[in-house]
């Protein structure tokens, strides 16, 4: 995948304010459920606003090679033609998950299941990533799995169906684990409960329940999510209607929020409450963000997003908000050095085995473009320049992470001297239009 082509260096840059209106791609979580779930179904599904980056193809093409019919109608237009709970078929060749954390994990369960072998192979940044947290569980569902020492990719699962049930309580805060350990259960003999001490994103759970799968959310006495699921189920097919991802949207908003006089739309943006921690910090740190046209798009709550340039406070987060904004910790850190005082984010100890170890890249880029940044174990400090540019004049390894590099690439915006990453490939990881909606808003990219 992206590892086959040479490197891209890139640099933005904002000649004046940033305008217009910022169309983000399909929310990448969901999508890649939208191709899982009603692969399980019987019948045929239809997904609109599909995002269609390298990610999810490594999800499209794994289920095709597991004998699932996907047809691609239209931008973002596709049909599932499920095989039914328990119809996968033994693929010939390993799986390619790329740079896809959540393709890998979640698959993983799906296979766990089924009565089949499966290899997953992915780059050199998820061959990095633990799996132990999904080998785990999916073991004591009756799974056979096969790692690289360390419990990482390459790795091959081999599924027992009908799998066991499983009673699990998340050690790690991961909808990734949870969802692993819900498509294992939908082929289990019996009642699998996953048991959630901080909420994640909720998207398998909603999805489940839309299909008809007997899925229930309770209350534990300390707080915690209690999430029960009958096995053997019989999923109908569904009509999804994926929206904007606010994972991806928080990029513009954070370009909008610091480059002055800047004012943009962005529409459609999921307001899913176990998503939306980004905007709520901002909004706490004097962000003028407003939301227009609230609505549900496909079973998870939307808005239109106005964003203005504004003059950013401070911010401190805990543990308790990671999960509603673990992805958007990089692009926060770089609001945090444009804002007055000093910001502290701790308890964010799962940003160091993302698709890159997110701290130490982020601490690092940051005091190479002049700010001042302090790295601790659990997370990062940044004081603000209280809204002056950053002096720039760097070169940032992105260490194969999307999200790195749209961050780096937003920061340069407002740096004296360009802040240039050194490869912009893996931005097609998530959001392949990224640049070219950052043109279309009045940035340009910077020379040498
Ligand atoms: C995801 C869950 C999160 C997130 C990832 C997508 C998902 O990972 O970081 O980008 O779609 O379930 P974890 O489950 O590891 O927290």
């Amino acid at each position: 995948m992206v590892e086959e082509q040479p490197p891209e260096p890139l640099a933005l840059a904002a000649p004046g304010p940033l305008a217009g209106t910022a169309h983000v791609p399909g929310d990448k979580s969901i999508s890649h459920r939208a191709l899982m779930f009603p692969a399980l179904a019987v019948g045929q599904s239809e997904v609109t606003g599909l995002l269609e980056s390298e990610d999810v193809f490594a999800t499209a093409a794994a289920l095709r090679a597991m004998g699932v019919q996907l047809h691609r109608v239209g931008e973002g237009h596709w049909t599932i033609d499920g095989v039914g709970v328990g119809g996968l078929l033994q693929p010939r060749q390993a799986l390619d998950m790329g740079n896809s954390g959540t393709s890998t994990r979640l698959l993983m369960g799906l296979v766990a299941s089924h009565p089949l072998q499966a290899t997953f192979v992915g780059d050199a940044s998820l061959s990095r990533r633990p799996m132990g947290r999904v080998i785990e569980p999916l073991s004591r569902m009756g799974a056979e799995i096969l790692a690289a020492p360390g419990g990482l990719l390459p790795l091959t699962v081999r599924g027992m169906a009908p799998a066991l049930p499983l009673d699990y309580r998340l050690p790690v805060a991961s909808a990734q684990v949870k969802s692993a350990i819900l498509l294992a259960g939908l082929n289990a003999a019996g009642t699998t409960r996953v048991v959630e001490p901080l909420p994640t994103r909720d998207h398998s759970e909603r999805l489940l329940e839309c299909m008809g799968a007997a899925i229930r959310i309770d209350r534990g006495p300390a707080g915690e999510r209690l999430i029960t699921l009958m096995g053997e189920a019989e999923l109908s097919p569904v009509r999804i209607e994926v929206p904007a991802d606010p994972s991806s949207a928080a990029f513009p908003m954070v370009a909008a929020l610091i480059v002055p006089g800047s004012r943009i739309t962005i529409p459609a943006v999921g307001l899913n409450p176990t998503r939306d921690g980004l905007l709520r910090t901002l909004l706490h740190m004097g962000a003028r963000i407003g939301k227009r046209n609230l609505r549900e798009v496909g079973g998870e709550p939307v808005a239109d997003l106005v964003v203005e340039a504004s003059a950013l406070r401070c911010a401190e987060t805990g543990p308790e908000d990671a999960p509603g904004m673990i992805d958007e910790f990089p692009i926060l850190f770089v609001a945090a050095a444009l804002a007055h005082g000093r910001s502290v984010f701790r308890g964010l100890e799962e940003l160091r085995v993302k698709e890159s170890d997110r701290l130490s890249t982020m601490a690092a880029g940051l005091a190479a473009a002049g700010v001042r940044v302090e790295e601790m174990p659990d997370g990062l400090a940044i004081t603000g320049t209280g809204g002056e540019p950053v002096a720039g004049g760097c070169h940032v390894a992105v260490r194969l992470d999307h999200r790195i590099a749209m961050s780096f690439s937003i920061l340069s915006l407002v740096a004296r001297k360009p802040v240039f990453i050194d490869d912009a490939r893996p931005i097609a990881t998530s959001f392949p239009g990224f640049v070219p909606m950052m043109e279309a808003m009045g940035a340009t990219r910077r020379e040498r």
